[in-house]
């Protein structure tokens, strides 16, 4: 247990600094990830369909554009971003760094290892978060598997880096694992859609769950609102689910004042 209490400490002794804002469907803003980078909002998400031997981004698969990968609209530019070939208003540093969600849309097991060799640049350049020999380890870039990310694929990793967005209503009713617990070493984050959510006390509780675990909170199929934001802001959730990121990033100046 030690080594687990050990990483729970360290991860959050990297508290959130940044904007407690998500950008959902990041991909489909003016301009992927340069977007939320210019409002410093430092979690972003991607659709991914492994297809053809590529991973392509899209909502759905009739939505696939040759042209646009996980590589073309993110990797690259977050390993530019970070060894300073490409330029960035907001760096993208192991004290400021970006989480990359990747939804999983293809089937889970199969789209698991092109996901781990996409990432072979960043994990060559010492740039991920990881978790090996029982130590987890802040990196530039946390990247957390959602949607079909299997999770028996993702606690088999040696080291791990890419984690898994955990169902946050499951954290004291299930293990990840045989003789598991969740954490951030598995789950920096843990979700729901807010559908499925019956109050503002019950989200308040998940939440407070979720930290108990050393776990970010986030919940998705949200209003786009400034009163939505505020009461996520004020339950202390972390990751607050953006799609007008403008809007967003507005509010909290404000809520933050
Ligand atoms: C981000 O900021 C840079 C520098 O101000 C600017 O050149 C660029 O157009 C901006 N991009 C977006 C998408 O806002
Ligand atoms: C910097 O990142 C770019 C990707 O944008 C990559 O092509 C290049 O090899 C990297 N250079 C170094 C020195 O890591």
């Amino acid at each position: 247990m030690l080594s687990l209490f050990t990483a729970i400490a360290a991860f959050a002794s990297t508290s959130l600094a940044v904007k407690p804002i998500h950008s959902h469907n990041d991909y489909t803003r003016a301009v992927p990830l340069w977007t939320a980078l210019n409002l410093s909002i430092m979690s972003v998400e991607a659709d991914v369909w492994w297809q053809s031997n590529q991973l392509f981004v899209a909502h759905t698969s009739d939505e696939i554009d040759k042209t646009k990968t996980l590589n073309s609209l993110y990797l690259a530019n977050i390993l530019g971003i970070i060894n300073g070939t490409v330029s960035s208003i907001t760096p993208i540093s192991v004290s400021n760094p970006l989480q990359l969600l990747i939804d999983f849309k293809s089937d889970g097991p199969t789209t698991f290892q092109p996901v781990l060799d996409a990432l072979q640049p960043l994990r060559a350049a010492g740039h991920l978060t990881a978790y090996a020999n029982g130590k987890l380890t802040q990196g530039a870039v946390t990247v957390v598997g959602t949607g079909n990310t299997p999770l028996a694929s993702v606690v088999a990793s040696n080291p791990r880096d890419v984690f898994f967005d955990a169902d946050i209503r499951q954290l004291y009713s299930t293990k990840p694992g045989i003789g598991l617990e969740w954490g951030p070493e598995i789950s920096p984050l843990a979700s729901v859609d807010y559908a499925s959510v019956s109050s503002t006390a019950q989200m308040q509780e998940l939440v407070l769950n979720a930290h108990d675990f050393g776990i970010r909170s986030r919940f998705w199929d949200t209003a786009s609102s400034v009163s939505t934001w505020d009461m996520f802001w004020s339950a202390g959730s972390d990751w607050v689910n953006a799609d007008d990121v403008l809007g967003a990033s507005n509010a909290w100046a404000v809520f933050d004042s």
